[in-house]
């Protein structure tokens, strides 16, 4: 979907990043820029700065950068039509019907084709199941109690064990063989003449999207063997990392808090037993996306993950994600060494209900984990376990809890409640003081950058050198006119940067001044929006044009080189890995000239 540049124009213009940030976090002006509270990350000083005259945000701390429309994004968990819309309405901006451009409209078709693809192959899988090849698979499923109504509810089948059973099936109701590619359910078998099923012989688990619609499969192999489970790969309609195994159920609940699993015949046995709002995680680690996601329908979270050591990394690795996404965490820890089903098989579902209820935050479980680790007999040991507990109780927002956690301490170590808050306060005044000299060495970097670009460039990345072409061309017309005569915004490979050069040259072309904040809008997602955002917060000042032409020629032969040796370990012949040797050489000789 999308609005045309003019719409978008209005709607920041009426906009002003300054009152509408202001309206989510109390900002002080400092210089031409305001300062506030990070509402993106945790922090008790100010890293978080928003600029009137680009209409940009950026956050020194955690990186979060963007304009008035990718903080509605990002603070509102909206995506770009809903953002547009927002702040359309506090303006009382009538919209115009969004569009698709015809890249999108292309998109969102094959998209949906996927969709029905899924569908079929869900359907597919299931009859499978329930006919003769799939007996010793449901004798499996039945051994491990999942009941008829939840076989039937979360779609489970069977992959036949033949090579390309569903090959045939999808194109024999109409699937174009670049479709079944492009939903990973299909491969190219090794000789490229013919395909094959990904999926044979094994249980299958639909997997959903919030909105319900099978996006991807995980498969279970039914005897030993591996993998265990095997899953989709990622497609147009699967991200891994922003989708949760049964988030379209747990949604529906509308609970205050969300149960969170590891496996998928955890989730579904938690399922069975009536606590329904239950997620698992697809075998991958714990994203923001995750807790953004979850943030959406609850406020709380409970972790709940197997007893061993494994089980209490990954809890560690996952509580400040979820954390740092707003959530309210608790972690439950399953006894014995058994996973939530395993649990739930011996012991019932009223003995898991227990568990629930017992959850702990999870200060008490992180201070638990440190305690472990130390002997609190020993002094020595001691007052280290009570300074790294002192740590862990400074990164919490609320003072009351801060107070209640320093009296848990207290009472563990036999260290008076004051000297616990005393040592948190001192670390408050060790980050506030490191934060400073953090800015002091930033401000010094800037500052050298301007002296020095000569040396800074030879080291700078093409990732750099990039960020800072685009950024001098689009402060100086005249640098981007010449510059636009030698480099194509397609000879840079990051495909944002070449976006904007190309953004910014239309610009120039036109005569227009480049706006940083309509540069942003071009990304219609977030990470985009930030790595676009991120160009225009640069504070290179230049003094003269003969130190910009010095610059700009270093940086094209930067991103010059990094292209030719892209193209070189991509070449398959002799000749060409010559000819872009011979390139190469022109460039050393190049100089950039106005
Ligand atoms: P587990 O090995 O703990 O399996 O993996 P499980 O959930 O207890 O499964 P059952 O009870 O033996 O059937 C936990 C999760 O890790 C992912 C899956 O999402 C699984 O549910 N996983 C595991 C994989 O993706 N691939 C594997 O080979 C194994
Ligand atoms: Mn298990």
């Amino acid at each position: 979907m999308y609005y045309s540049p003019e719409v978008l124009e209005e709607v920041m213009l009426r906009n002003d990043i300054i009152g509408v940030i202001g309206e989510y976090v109390p900002l002080k002006k400092k210089g031409s820029s305001y300062f506030g509270l990070c509402p993106f990350h945790n922090e008790n000083t100010p890293s978080f700065s928003v600029n009137a005259d680009k209409q940009l945000y950026y956050c020194f701390g955690c990186g979060a950068a963007g304009n008035v429309i990718s903080f509605i994004m990002q603070i509102e968990n909206y995506n770009f039509v809903e953002a547009v819309e927002k702040l359309a309405d506090r303006a009382g901006i009538q919209l115009p019907k969004a569009e698709f451009s015809p890249e999108d409209a292309k998109k969102e078709k094959l998209k949906e084709r996927l969709f029905e693809l899924h569908n079929a192959a869900g359907r597919f899988f299931y009859k499978t199941l329930h006919s003769l090849q799939g007996r010793e698979a449901l004798e499996y499923i039945n051994k491990r109690m999942i009941s008829q109504s939840i076989q039937t509810k979360f779609g489970i089948g069977f992959s036949p064990n033949s090579r390309d059973e569903l090959f045939k099936h999808l194109s024999q109701k109409g699937f174009s063989v670049d479709e079944m590619l492009k939903s990973g359910l299909i491969i190219e078998n090794k000789y490229k003449n013919g395909y094959h099923d990904r999926f044979y012989n094994r249980i299958m688990f639909p997997i959903f999207d919030v909105r319900g619609r099978c996006i991807a499969f995980g498969g279970r192999i039914i005897q030993k063997g591996e993998p265990k489970y095997l899953n989709s790969p990622e497609t147009i309609i699967f991200n891994k990392k922003r989708n949760l195994y049964g988030i379209n159920f747990a949604k529906a609940e509308r609970k205050k808090e969300i149960i969170i699993v590891e496996g998928y015949m955890d989730m579904i046995t938690i399922y069975q037993a009536g606590f329904k709002n239950v997620v698992a995680s697809l075998g991958t680690a714990f994203s923001k996306e995750h807790a953004m996601l979850l943030k959406k329908y609850a406020s709380d979270v409970i972790l709940v993950f197997d007893s061993d050591e494994a089980g209490e990394k990954a809890a560690l690795r996952a509580i400040p994600i979820l954390v740092d996404g707003g959530l309210k965490v608790k972690v439950l820890q399953v006894p014995n060494g058994k996973d939530p089903d395993e649990y739930i098989k011996q012991n019932g579902s009223k003995e898991f209900g227990k568990l629930v209820l017992n959850a702990v935050g999870y200060m008490d479980f992180k201070i638990n984990c440190a305690k472990k680790l130390y002997n609190l007999n020993d002094m020595e040991r001691k007052m280290d376990f009570t300074k790294e507990a002192a740590n862990m109780i400074s990164e919490l927002s609320s003072p009351v809890e801060r107070e209640l956690y320093a009296q848990k301490v207290s009472e563990q170590t036999g260290v008076s409640q004051k000297a616990v808050e005393e040592e948190v306060l001192n670390i408050y005044k060790k980050q506030n003081m490191d934060f400073k000299k953090e800015s002091e060495k930033k401000r010094i970097r800037n500052y050298s950058q301007v002296n020095n670009i000569e040396k800074l460039s030879n080291t700078k990345g093409a990732f750099e050198a990039q960020k800072e072409l685009i950024y001098l061309c689009a402060s100086k017309s005249e640098i981007c006119t010449r510059v636009m005569e030698i480099l194509k915004p397609e000879e840079l490979r990051n495909d944002v940067f070449s976006q904007i050069l190309s953004y910014v040259y239309n610009c120039v072309i036109e005569g227009k001044r480049p706006e940083p904040s309509e540069a942003v809008n071009i990304f219609t997602e977030p990470d985009k929006q930030k790595i676009a955002a991120n160009i225009f917060v640069l504070n290179t000042k230049f003094e003269d044009m003969g130190s910009i032409v010095k610059a700009v020629n270093e940086e094209i032969k930067i991103i010059k080189k990094a292209n030719i040796d892209y193209i070189t370990s991509n070449a398959s012949t002799i000749e060409e890995v010559q000819e872009a040797l011979n390139l190469k050489k022109q460039i050393e000789n190049f100089e950039f000239k106005l």
